[in-house]
């Protein structure tokens, strides 16, 4: 029986040390430790040894079987190692090699008509804020004077989203002012880009969703004439020194007066021309100083506090500048078209 201990000893460690899986050694641990294995069929014989001679052979085979795990764990262990090196060699990473540069491309022509326009107000002290798209009639038009039944509240010309005509997608970026008084301590001075919503028409010059820029100062001692030196500054920050402006009256309901900006065409200097369509100007905003009830509405004293604001088109202030002829260019996103600013 010793033997047949030792003869196992001598093959299993020399299989042990030969094996190249952890998979061939779990074989070779069930092959000589498990229950029908070989020490097993060695310890069976046990039966026929004297009550003398078996704790000396049940010690020999309890040694045996620790040694052939403990070469078995050595050899997984080994086997590990070298798994573990190959993969890390395999997986090595030449962070010297040069990469694969990304093909970029850039910025909307538009929205760098929009980052240049922030910069401008940003240099003057404003605060840029955003605003739901999705909007109550109440922001979009009631509380900015515009009463039931006027004629841009009809269905013909909103989006709505109820029956009841309370939630609409916003018609112009106005509301804002409104967001903007309620929720702002004073004085306020911001502007507020962003989608807008009406049911026009897509053609060379309309579409049913554009970009506006709403502005607004709120504070004591606000007057006409801050608006147009504001509006006059940032005009030539635009369109260059020199560049004339002319205020016409106008209506909207929410300012009191009213008027419309245009600019002196700077292609042809106010001689007309197609960029003018002959006008000798082009209109760029509307807008006025806030409405008495407006300011009250928000809960502001208009006997101590007065405001102007302005909304501009976002879209049109690119075409002039780009020399883009039809809006319907803006939206296509025509890599063709993109790539040429
Ligand atoms: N919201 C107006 C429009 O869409 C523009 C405007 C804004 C006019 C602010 C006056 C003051 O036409």
């Amino acid at each position: 029986m010793k033997e047949a201990m030792q003869r196992l000893r001598e093959a299993s460690i020399q299989a042990i040390l030969e094996s190249d899986s952890p998979d061939s050694l779990e074989n070779l641990r069930v092959k000589y430790l498990g229950k029908k294995g070989e020490l097993t069929a060695i310890l069976r014989q046990m039966g026929k040894l004297s009550a003398e001679e078996r704790p000396a052979m049940g010690q020999l085979a309890n040694q045996l079987r620790g040694d052939i795990e403990a070469s078995i764990e050595k050899r997984r262990a080994e086997l590990n190692e070298a798994m573990l090196a190959k993969k890390l060699e395999r997986e090595a990473l030449d962070v010297t090699m040069p990469g694969e540069k990304p093909q970029l491309g850039h910025k909307h022509p538009m929205y760098n008509v929009l980052d240049q326009i922030k910069e401008i107000f940003i240099g003057m002290g404003f605060e840029i804020v955003d605003g739901p798209e999705v909007e109550l009639a109440d922001y979009n038009f009631t509380k900015l004077n515009i009463d039931e039944g006027h004629p841009s509240r009809e269905w013909t010309d909103t989006f709505y989203f109820t029956e009841d005509s309370r939630i609409l997608l916003r018609t112009q970026t106005s509301p804002m002012q409104i967001h903007a008084m309620e929720a702002k301590e004073l004085p306020i001075r911001m502007i507020a880009p962003g989608r807008v919503y009406r049911k026009d028409e897509v053609d060379a010059t309309h579409s049913p969703m554009f970009h506006q820029i709403e502005g607004m100062v709120i504070d004591k001692g606000v007057t006409m004439s801050d608006l147009k030196a504001t509006l006059n500054l940032v005009v030539e920050k635009i369109y260059g020194k020199g560049t004339v402006t002319r205020f016409r009256p106008h209506h909207f309901p929410f300012t009191e007066p009213s008027c419309e900006m245009d600019i002196q065409c700077h292609k042809c200097g106010g001689k007309g021309c197609p960029t003018c369509k002959g006008e000798g100007w082009i209109e760029v905003l509307g807008a006025g100083m806030v409405h008495p009830k407006v300011l009250a509405g928000c809960g502001i004293d208009p006997d101590v506090y007065s405001g102007w604001a302005f909304g501009m088109g976002l879209e049109r202030l690119a075409m002039g500048e780009y020399k883009i002829t039809d809006l319907r260019l803006i939206f296509e996103n025509d890599v063709r078209f993109l790539e040429q600013f």
